[in-house]
């Protein structure tokens, strides 16, 4: 690893800083008036912020301001994140949940790193083939829309396996913040009344979900508030009883009463047997910084080293930001990566997957002599295929304390409101990942990704994500905290990032602001932001044999904490609605 590493801001960053500053002006104002996948409090957001003693940056600021508390109180950064977590799951509850999953990455200032794997499972009963109709062609929306598209929820268990392993406060102190926000009700934010609106369309099929709507059915507005009572005492009885009552005991109950009224497949045994795996990360490092990042079953760590591992032979200080150069090299290390992503990735207690070979760089070096002056045709690698989602969610938090500890968390329904049923009378949502699985092979899922066998449909089976908290390491400790929601374009999100800021010097806010591209290898075309490509580079680009394709919305929604000198620095995506909230004070330790 590299032992001299600087951070301090140099020139150049300065200077990268400068030219993102006018790009940022345009994106960012696009981002106000089309960005349409974040959600949540009404009160004034502070993106930025700096501080010595610790930072949360959530999607949400209620759930930052819950974090931020549980820090202030001397709590560390995994009773920040479950704090946060459970709050998310009231706030936010377009992708917050508890009725998901998603993957904790924690390092520890001791040292000590882990991430907690609380991904959904198939039911036992779930086929292979149960999404195909007789002729074998797949049935639309039923992945996707309703019981059957629930994998049995991991969040609630992961959160808690997260406190009693790393956490120091009382379980119960750490979810009474978001028993209140959902008993007595918080102000919508204007993008929360957006997305409400959104949900609108569903009303007539998924009943339930008039308790997100004015009691005479229409949507609530921006400065309404929005009360959870169900869901208020469902948080009450897993504060009280931890797992069990979720697992065990009377949400278990009402999960299987919905699922047995909604024809799904969820039953008390799915419940009882979840467990939450507590796995080795994925480690590789970039240009001398270590990067850790998530492990299968999700391909976001693999998928992430593979890219830096193929850009690490290029000279990327020599190369100007958003030059043809640049985005020909990071699009053709996507292409290749995620073409092994639907080959050999699946979930690693059910599938062989050759780790070592493909986070070597002997194996990068291969891949990338295969990347030449003009665009490799997707089809002369492994096949797949991209739908422009756009109203996908999913959340990301990331969370420091003065003791160095971190805390990268993503977490998600899957679709915005998952499947989009409410489990009667327990006020919460369950996800749709079941659509995550390669539902037939070839055919692509909500974010365009074609699996193969590796992510096929078992019962018990976790299904593949792309979700990538991440933390970047160097010399001195803790560097970088990240990740994002986004589907497929997680992955290449957390790349650019990282890119961004050790290969082009930025500042943490330029590398957030920066606009963004992505590649997922078919269907064959770079999609970008609107105003991230200027027309010249765009025919540039096609002149090399790319296809360029706008994307109707924003890609991302990172939260990221950047350590420099001792001093953290927090920034929220502008694309999203959250909040960095740094701490100074803290009360003694515990
Ligand atoms: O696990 C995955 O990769 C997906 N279920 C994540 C979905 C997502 O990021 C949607 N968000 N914007």
């Amino acid at each position: 690893m590299n032992r001299t590493v600087s951070h301090a801001p140099r020139a150049r960053r300065h200077a990268a800083s400068v030219v993102l500053l006018a790009v940022s002006v345009v994106v960012c104002s696009v981002f106000h008036c089309r960005f349409h996948t974040g959600a949540c409090a009404a009160e004034e957001r502070e993106p930025r912020a700096r501080a010595r003693s610790g930072m949360v940056v959530t999607a949400c600021p209620y759930a930052s301001s819950v974090g931020r508390a549980i820090l202030e109180k001397g709590g560390n950064a995994v009773d920040a994140a479950v704090a946060a977590g459970f709050a998310l799951a009231v706030t936010f509850p377009e992708a917050g949940n508890i009725g998901g999953g998603g993957f904790m990455l924690i390092r520890m200032g001791s040292g000590v790193t882990s991430c907690i794997d609380y991904r959904e499972r198939a039911p036992m009963a779930a086929q292979r083939d149960m999404y195909l109709d007789e002729n074998g062609e797949v049935i639309p929306d039923l992945s996707t829309l309703g019981h059957l598209a629930a994998g049995v929820p991991g969040s609630v268990a992961g959160l808690y396996h997260a406190h009693r392993v790393y956490g120091t406060m009382p379980w119960r102190d750490l979810i009474e913040p978001a028993v209140e926000l959902a008993d007595r009700g918080f102000e919508i934010a204007p993008r929360l009344a957006a997305s409400l609106e959104r949900l609108q369309r569903y009303r007539d099929r998924f009943t339930a979900l008039r308790e997100f709507m004015a009691p005479d059915g229409g949507t609530l507005k921006a400065g309404d508030r929005l009360v959870q009572s169900d869901l208020a005492r469902t948080l009450a009885r897993i504060a009280e009883c931890g797992p069990d009552d979720f697992y065990r005991g009377e949400t278990a109950d009402l999960i299987t009463r919905e699922m047995r009224a909604g024809g799904g497949l969820i039953t008390a045994e799915d419940l009882a047997s979840y467990a939450v795996m507590e796995r080795e990360p994925v480690r590789g490092s970039y240009r001398g910084y270590e990067i850790i990042s998530a492990p299968p079953p999700s391909s976001g760590g693999i998928v992430l080293l593979q890219i830096l591992n193929i850009l690490e032979g290029y000279a990327f200080g020599e190369l100007l930001h958003l030059s043809e150069q640049h985005v020909h090299y990071m699009v053709e290390a996507e292409k290749r990566a995620y073409a092994d992503r639907a080959r050999y990735l699946g979930d690693p207690d059910y599938v062989e997957i050759p780790v070592p070979l493909l986070l070597s760089k002997e194996y990068a070096d291969h891949s990338r002599r295969s990347i030449v002056e003009r665009a490799t045709p997707a089809a002369r690698l492994y096949g797949g295929g991209l739908a422009d989602f756009s109203h996908e969610e999913t959340t990301h938090y990331s969370i420091v304390d003065r003791s160095g500890n971190a805390v990268s968390t993503t977490t998600t329904l899957n679709g915005a409101y998952g499947s989009k049923v409410i489990v009667g009378g327990a006020g919460f949502l369950l996800n749709n990942e079941m659509d995550d699985f390669s539902v037939k092979p070839g055919v692509p899922n909500m974010y365009g990704l074609t699996g193969g066998e590796a992510n096929a449909i078992e019962p018990g089976k976790r299904m593949l994500s792309s979700m990538s908290p991440t933390i970047v390491m160097c010399d001195s400790g803790v560097f970088i905290v990240l990740g994002t929601p986004g589907g497929s374009t997680i992955i290449t999100t957390v790349a650019q990032i990282i890119v961004d800021i050790i290969d082009f010097d930025m500042d943490p806010e330029s590398a957030v602001y920066s606009p963004r591209f992505h590649n997922q290898w078919l269907p064959d075309r770079i999609s970008y932001e609107h105003g991230a490509f200027s027309p010249e580079l765009i025919a540039r680009l096609m002149n090399r044999g790319h296809t360029c394709v706008e994307r109707a919305g924003v890609i991302g929604d990172v939260q990221l904490i950047l350590i420099e000198d001792a001093v953290f620095y927090g920034v929220a995506d502008p694309r999203g609605g959250g909040r960095a909230e740094g701490v100074e004070t803290v009360s003694p330790v515990r």
